[in-house]
């Protein structure tokens, strides 16, 4: 019964199948782009079909009598074409265009189909292959002059940065400035102009970084300004803490613009010239760990006497070098204890006033149940219930 059930459900979904045989239509198409010189592009094309279509790229160059059409598979132009396709469910295949040269410029086209014959060079051609076509245009870098094309004068407190789109065969639909990746804001001006400043009021490690200037030209193009300034280098904490032969981290960070090439640690003596550099790993005791934004000095094993003190870090980039300092102090290992002591100190004492109090307490608590009933008690034990509700009653 449940067998026959099965072979019934089976038959129907083997006919579903064959009568949902469908020729492949595409669900998505490739889009046209534009691009700049050693750009990449990337154009996906997804069809439907059963059973599920195959997907072929071909790109054609030139004007229709003398066009090249040729098919690009993985690898092709100079191992620029990568193809990435997969074929569960639906076809999707994508084609992805690395390092574009002007020669890349031409169409492409996406060619699906699942006809059986679709291959066979002998059988006259039906509608095999469905295309779908894109264009992409490469263009080369325009010129964008920049003024200045760094900033980095130490004397100079405030700049004015410009951009200038010399080549104006592009349509520029509007501008603005991003400083370090991040668009500044209200920076952003009307179409049409292809020279456009940006001012920065104040030069400091703040506003040093990477400005580039955006013209929203079809494909978009930038440029960039450098704004640099000596490092600021600052103690994550100006004090540090730690116990006899553990292990201490003093911390110093970065910011600005560039960040610090180099980082180097000092001990400094009682008198303010006396600066003792602290080499990496030359002896157990130091450990340095650097980044160019953060650098961090592990003094280990430490002793009360002679790692007790002020430390500096200090930062240099091309511009030049900051500094800051920390005090390490160093805690005897008792002196870790202290605190610990003193808890148990007090709890001993506390104990020690509840006994005493408790102690004292005893005879008066003794004294006031005098008067209730531990005198008749003690007096009537051998007198029988009776007894002692009558004599109750009798003192009411
Ligand atoms: C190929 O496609 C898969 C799935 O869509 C994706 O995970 C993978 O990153 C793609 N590879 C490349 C080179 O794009
Ligand atoms: C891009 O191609 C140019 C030559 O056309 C070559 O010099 C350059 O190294 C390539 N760049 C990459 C990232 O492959
Ligand atoms: C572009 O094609 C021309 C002619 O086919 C060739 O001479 C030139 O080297 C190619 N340029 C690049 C960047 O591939
Ligand atoms: C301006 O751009 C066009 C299109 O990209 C290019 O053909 C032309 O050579 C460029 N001219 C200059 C001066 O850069
Ligand atoms: C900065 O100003 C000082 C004093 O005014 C001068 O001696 C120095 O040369 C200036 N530095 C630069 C880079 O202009
Ligand atoms: C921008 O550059 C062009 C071409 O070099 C020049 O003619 C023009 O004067 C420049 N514009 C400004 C505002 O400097
Ligand atoms: C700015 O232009 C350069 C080429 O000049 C390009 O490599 C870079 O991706 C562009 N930056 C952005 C954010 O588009
Ligand atoms: C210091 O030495 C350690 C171990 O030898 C190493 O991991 C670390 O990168 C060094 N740090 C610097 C700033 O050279
Ligand atoms: C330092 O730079 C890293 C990435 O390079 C970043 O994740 C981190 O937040 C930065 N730290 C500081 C203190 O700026």
């Amino acid at each position: 019964m449940r067998r026959k059930l099965f072979g019934v459900i089976l038959a129907v979904c083997i006919g579903w199948f064959q009568a949902e045989a469908l020729t492949a239509g595409f669900i998505k198409s490739p889009l046209s782009q534009m691009k700049l010189i050693e750009d990449s592009a990337e154009l996906d094309c997804e069809v439907i079909g059963n059973p599920i279509p195959e997907v072929q790229w071909w790109f054609i160059e030139g004007e229709e009598p003398i066009e090249t059409v040729t098919q690009l598979f993985d690898g092709a132009k100079e191992d620029r074409v990568r193809i990435n396709a997969t074929y569960i469910n639906h076809a999707t295949s994508t084609l992805i265009l690395t390092n574009l040269t002007l020669n890349d410029t031409g169409v492409y086209e996406c060619r699906a189909s699942n006809d059986p014959d679709r291959n066979d060079l002998r059988t006259p051609p039906k509608v095999k292959w469905i295309r779908s076509q894109a264009n992409v245009i490469v263009f080369e870098h325009p010129v964008i002059t920049t003024k200045p094309e760094v900033v980095s004068d130490q004397n100079q407190t405030s700049a004015t940065l410009s951009c200038n789109l010399t080549n104006t065969t592009f349509l520029v639909k509007g501008n603005y400035w991003t400083h370090n990746g991040k668009t500044i804001e209200k920076s952003e001006s009307t179409p049409g102009k292809y020279f456009i400043e940006h001012i920065i009021k104040k030069i400091d490690y703040h506003s040093a970084g990477i400005y580039a200037c955006f013209f929203q030209t079809e494909p978009e193009v930038n440029a960039t300004i450098e704004v640099k300034v000596p490092p600021y280098v600052g103690a994550y904490k100006h004090s540090e803490n730690a116990n006899e032969n553990d292990k201490a981290v003093l911390t110093c960070v970065s910011h600005g613009y560039p960040l610090p090439t180099d980082w180097s640690w000092y001990k400094l003596g009682e008198n303010e010239d006396e600066k003792v550099p602290i080499v990496n790993g030359t002896v157990d005791k130091y450990e340095i760990k650097s980044t160019p934004n953060k650098t961090m000095l592990y003094v280990k094993d430490l002793d009360i006497n002679a790692d007790m003190g002020m430390y500096q870090c200090q930062g240099t980039n091309e511009m030049g070098s900051a500094s800051d300092q920390i005090q390490l102090r160093v805690r005897s290992q008792l002196a870790a204890l202290w605190p610990f002591l003193g808890i148990v100190a007090e709890v001993i004492i506390l104990i020690t006033i509840i006994f005493i109090y408790e102690k004292r307490r005893k005879p008066d608590e003794i004294s006031d149940d005098d008067d209730s009933g531990s005198a008749p008690l003690k007096s009537n034990a051998a007198t029988n219930h009776k007894d002692k509700n009558v004599r109750q009653r009798n003192s009411n």
